[in-house]
């Protein structure tokens, strides 16, 4: 399904509303619907059980947004947290610089793959796309001519240097995609925190920001968790929460928003044991997402070549989108730099006496920091899809489907009366219904054909459709209906609960 169908399945299936959109919508923020709001919980449920509750040396916490100003101080997001920022002065549209200068690197890109798709169209099955971006001539060129772009975006980005940023802008002649000008401002940093002010302390000692990640939470708590908790190194804080960014450009649905929500744990260390650590973080990261039956052709790791202030190493998990391989969590070797930070800005001591080594430190950090919201995206994409199979009558057609891991689907049984007019029925499955309610989130739907009551829950990826039928009154059974295989088996009212427990119980993905 294409991304603007998938955005609109969203919002028609109650998923994702664009937020205050009687008001035209406030760009980049988002509000989740009835199923959205089960499908987020379900992401974040699984996150939690599988970092804190199967994990002896992991807690959770629950920090506040607003923190001390002195921490984003501390942390360098007051003077590191930007981004470029470029105005085009016909179009008054504002752009990222390194945006603007990737897009003119894709464009290039672009030229490859038509040339690709040309010489495929020539050549037939004998065609080898390896063997001629090695060899044709044009190719070659326009390879090079992408690989030192992104060089020297890469170098002028690391010095942050913002003259470059101008100069390549305006060297590759690159134009406003609104007005077609090339009339561009200076670039220039532009910070990403949000700002708001206390009520009773008016200036600059008043001003307070809106966290634009959790971890700040955990490393300022580091001390009393530690101590309440009696934790001993190795050991981790993890944490769920909103985190803001006032993204210049806020594109593609959920995946970059203004407010969003992260899973974040910080996995505190003795010094030196970092690459270790980072390394078997990186794989049971990435078995996590493989235990949700993610194909795994769409999920790859990324090494960060310019690492963030903090990092010292940092790799991405990323997922073909439906817009391509983009982050979906970043896994970073944190040092202790924001410990050490703390304890500089603070004046408070925020070290780890090591009884084995017996001696105090300041612990290094390995993070693991993944987008709840990237992560419904992804399970989205990686699901939805529209399949040709027979209607009731037996008739070819086309049913749009979301094939969810069952842990993480939104409703997990649809409880059916054939007919809508037939109290004996409807009777029968309300009972079903309400017993079923206590175990998992379920739905009782009478209106409409049976057909279209199937067509409804394959859209929100329900596994389990449940029917009662004429025969339900004479022996106490009903059908019940595979969302993946169709198959519909007649089973004993008393058998549903285990047939669905079954495959939806969390355990699946936890016990692998
Ligand atoms: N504490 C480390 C940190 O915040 P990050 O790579 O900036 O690192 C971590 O963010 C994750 O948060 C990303 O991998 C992504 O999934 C999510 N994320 C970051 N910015 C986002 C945005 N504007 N909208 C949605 N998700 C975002």
């Amino acid at each position: 399904m294409d991304f603007k169908n998938l955005i609109s399945h969203c919002k028609e299936y109650g998923f994702i509303f664009p937020s205050s959109e009687i008001y035209d919508g406030l760009s980049a923020v988002y509000d989740y619907g009835p199923y959205g709001v089960e499908l987020k919980n379900n992401i974040k449920n699984y996150w939690w059980k599988s970092m804190v509750q199967m994990h002896e040396n992991i807690v959770g916490i629950d920090a506040a947004i607003f923190m001390h100003p002195k921490t984003w101080k501390a942390s360098g997001h007051v003077d590191a947290f930007n981004d470029p920022l470029v105005d085009n002065k016909d179009s008054k549209k504002r752009y990222r610089a390194d945006q603007l200068i990737e897009g003119y690197a894709e464009k290039i890109e672009a030229k490859i793959i038509k040339d690709i798709e040309k010489a495929k169209a020539r050549f037939g099955d004998s065609f080898d796309e390896k063997q001629f971006r090695e060899t044709n001539d044009r190719v070659i060129e326009r390879q090079k001519e992408i690989d030192a772009v992104l060089a020297r975006l890469a170098a002028a980005m690391k010095d942050g240097n913002m003259e470059e940023l101008g100069a390549m802008i305006q060297e590759y002649e690159i134009v406003c995609p609104e007005s077609g000008s090339r009339n561009w401002t200076e670039v220039r940093q532009f910070n990403l925190m949000f700002n708001t002010q206390l009520g009773n302390i008016a200036g600059e000692e008043g001003k307070l920001y809106l966290r634009p990640e959790t971890a700040q939470g955990i490393f300022v708590n580091f001390l009393n968790v530690q101590k309440s908790t009696r934790q001993k190194i190795p050991f981790g804080i993890a944490q769920i929460g909103k985190a803001f960014r006032n993204e210049i450009v806020a594109r593609q649905f959920i995946f970059r928003m203004r407010e969003f929500e992260q899973m974040e744990m910080q996995f505190f260390i003795r010094p030196g044991s970092e690459m270790e650590w980072y390394d078997y973080w990186k794989q049971t990261r990435l078995r996590w997402h493989s235990a949700l039956g993610t194909d795994p052709a769409k999920l790859r790791f990324h090494d960060h070549v310019n690492l963030a202030h903090y990092a010292n190493a940092a790799v991405d998990i990323e997922f073909e989108f439906p817009f391509g391989f983009r982050e979906l969590e970043g896994i970073h070797s944190r040092t202790d730099f924001d410990l050490g930070q703390h304890q500089m800005l603070s004046g408070k001591k925020l070290q780890y006496f090591d009884p084995e080594l017996n001696e105090s430190y300041v612990p290094y950090v390995v993070e693991t920091s993944i987008g709840c919201d990237r992560m419904f995206l992804a399970m989205i994409s990686d699901s939805i899809r529209e399949e040709n199979v027979p209607d009731a009558e037996g008739q070819d057609s086309v049913r749009t489907v979301m094939k969810l891991h069952p842990a993480l689907a939104p409703v997990k049984v649809a409880v059916l009366p054939l007919l809508k007019n037939k109290e004996e029925l409807t009777k029968v499955a309300t009972d079903v219904y309400d017993k079923l309610k206590v175990s998992f989130n379920c739905q009782y739907d009478e209106k409409d054909a049976i057909g279209r009551r199937y067509r409804r829950q394959d859209a929100i990826g329900t596994p389990y459709c449940v029917t009662v039928d004429f025969e339900t009154l004479e022996n106490d059974t009903v059908t019940i209906r595979d969302r993946d295989t169709l198959v519909q088996q007649r089973i004993k009212i008393s058998e549903i609960s285990d047939v669905v427990s079954k495959s939806v119980a969390m355990d699946n993905l936890l016990s692998r």
